[in-house]
């Protein structure tokens, strides 16, 4: 029987994986765990001078540098333009991990339908770009890798006493977005996979950004989380480096909760 060593499975030498919002809390961490892997990563901002910056830093890949490339997936002649400029300069695109995010302070109560409708475009842009690299692979008759970012909160609602005497409640549209991410990757994984591109997404539970959000929010979302605690960036790269690799080459359709339990109780 053919049994390939396990770290060979996880090894991402010889593979380009692009992923966009690396500016990022979460994006910086899990493009450093792509490069720590070996790939070529191809790291995205909407300002390309900020996006080269970051490639500049990632860990050095065998033979090929890191590429920064400016891309907006709320507009589609960015994302065309982008995926161009990535197969123009490395040839292919093995991983897609959509990680950006723009986002939203619109509650349930303040929300128009313009303010929800934009938030929703955030799957628009996923999916547009998710299906260039699709047709990028079956036109090389290859194999991809796509990686949504989802959230707990598209698995349940937030709890609104979570946030009294802090500030607004977790946005609606929000959650309707991340809940839809996690329906598009089960779809995109059904069909796609005879074009021998894996769909599947992760859902990070409690990670706020210390250096920005309220102590008092970070001590609830611990209290509430099984494990006691936040996740840190760096407990993401396991869960990304995983889902890249063909050491989940059976894996499609999943959606991967990074979440110390939150989802659990
Ligand atoms: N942090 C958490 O607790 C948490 C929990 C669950 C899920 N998530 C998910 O994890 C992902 C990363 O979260 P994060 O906390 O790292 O977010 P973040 O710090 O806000 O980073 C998101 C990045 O997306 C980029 N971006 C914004 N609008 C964009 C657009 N229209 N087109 C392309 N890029 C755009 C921004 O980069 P530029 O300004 O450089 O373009 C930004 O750095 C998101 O999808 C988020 O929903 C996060």
């Amino acid at each position: 029987m053919n049994s390939r060593n396990v770290l060979e499975q996880f090894s991402l030498t010889g593979r380009v994986a692009l992923l966009t919002g690396a500016s990022g809390y979460l994006g910086e961490a899990m493009a450093s765990g792509l490069a720590e892997a070996g790939a070529t990563v191809v790291v995205t901002s909407r300002t390309l001078g900020r996006a080269e910056e970051l490639a500049a830093q990632l860990p050095p890949a065998a033979g090929q540098e890191h590429l920064g490339v400016a891309l907006d997936h709320q507009d589609e002649a960015s994302i065309t333009a982008a995926f161009d400029r990535v197969t123009a300069a490395l040839g292919k695109v093995d991983v897609l991990v959509n990680n950006a995010h723009e986002t939203t302070t619109k509650t349930w109560r303040d929300a128009t339908l313009d303010d929800f409708a934009a938030q929703l475009k955030n799957a628009a842009g996923y999916f547009t770009l998710a299906r260039l690299m699709r047709d990028d692979v079956v036109r090389r008759q290859a194999a991809g890798s796509v990686i949504m970012l989802g959230s707990m909160y598209g698995q349940v609602s937030s709890d609104p006493r979570m946030y009294d005497g802090i500030g607004p409640p977790n946005p609606v549209a929000y959650q309707t977005l991340k809940g839809g991410v996690a329906q598009l990757t089960r779809h995109l994984a059904v069909h796609w996979a005879p074009d021998g591109v894996r769909v599947n997404s992760i859902s990070p539970g409690p990670f706020p950004n210390p250096q920005k959000a309220p102590a008092d929010l970070i001590f609830r979302l611990s209290a509430k989380t099984p494990m006691g605690r936040i996740g840190t960036p760096d407990e993401l790269k396991g869960a990304v480096v995983f889902l890249a690799s063909d050491a989940s080459s059976f894996v499609t359709g999943h959606d991967l909760a990074v979440n110390g339990g939150w989802t659990a109780w």
